[in-house]
């Protein structure tokens, strides 16, 4: 028995670091470490100026530990946060901890209606604007189109209506992203500096006319139009 557990302990010390820290994650931690990412993504991850910063509150946990590992890594520019994901500053069990902090964070498409029979709180209001993400409708493309396309052609791995999904989650949303970023991902991908899949010689985005992309954004933009 002694002996099995030895084995036992000694098995759970070779395994590679990333692998153990995926079961014990500690969101504390992760709060602590997304201050240096607030910076640029905002406090609660919805990004900024315009997609300039993309949002990362509520992607699936694995598809940002692909995209740090990616950036820490240099096998995907990133020329703002080089010098925040350098192995050194940046342990693993960070990388784990931010990504399940980010991933559980809940942004708002609408403000709530301010309740009339309690005392307004101003300080309250202003955390929830704070949490507020709503992507504004494109000039460009056809919503109606890009529906249509975006189901026949993108859905089965980005989800009903672009909201991602989390289950299986390698695939990031792409509905409640700002639009600014996500065209530039489109050359990125067109230019191939990022690969949708990497066993695949073919780029999927390269197959699409810029037009049938646009028609995909403007539909997009509009899932989370209030009712
Ligand atoms: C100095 C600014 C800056 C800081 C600090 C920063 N980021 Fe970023 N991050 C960016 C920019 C800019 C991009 C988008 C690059 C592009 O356009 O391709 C990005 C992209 C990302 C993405 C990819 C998003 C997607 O949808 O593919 C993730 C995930 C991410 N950052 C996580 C983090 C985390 C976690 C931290 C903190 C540890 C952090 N970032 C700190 C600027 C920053
Ligand atoms: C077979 C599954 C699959 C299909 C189909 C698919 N995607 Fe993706 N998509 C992914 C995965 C996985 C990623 C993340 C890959 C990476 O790490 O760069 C991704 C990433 C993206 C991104 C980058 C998002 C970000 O936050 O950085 C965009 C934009 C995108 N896809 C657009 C599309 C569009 C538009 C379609 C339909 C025409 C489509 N995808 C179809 C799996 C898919």
């Amino acid at each position: 028995m002694n002996k099995l557990l030895t084995l036992a302990a000694l098995i759970y010390t070779l395994l590679p670091p990333s692998l153990l820290a995926q079961d014990n994650v500690d969101l504390r931690n992760g709060k602590d470490v997304n201050e240096v990412c607030a910076g640029c993504h905002g406090e609660f991850g919805q990004g900024g100026k315009d997609g300039e910063y993309p949002r990362i509150a509520g992607q699936p946990e694995a598809y940002i530990v692909k995209q740090m590992h990616l950036f820490r890594e240099r096998k995907l520019d990133n020329m703002a946060m080089l010098e925040y994901v350098n192995p050194r500053d940046f342990p693993e069990a960070d990388v784990y901890d931010v990504s399940a902090y980010i991933a559980q964070i809940e942004l708002l498409t609408q403000l709530p209606p301010i309740d009339e029979s309690k005392e307004f709180d101003p300080l309250a209001r202003l955390q929830l604007a704070k949490r507020l993400l709503n992507i504004p409708r494109t000039e460009q493309g056809d919503p109606e189109k890009g529906r249509i396309t975006y189901n026949k052609e993108c859905r089965s791995c980005h989800g009903v209506d672009g909201w991602g999904k989390k289950a299986d989650g390698d695939a990031p949303m792409l509905a409640g992203q700002h639009t600014k970023y996500l065209l530039r991902q489109v050359d990125k991908y067109r230019q191939g500096l990022r690969k949708h899949d990497e066993s695949d010689p073919v780029e999927l985005l390269t197959l699409f006319s810029d037009e049938e992309l646009m028609d995909i954004f403007a539909f997009l933009a509009t899932v989370d139009d209030v009712q």
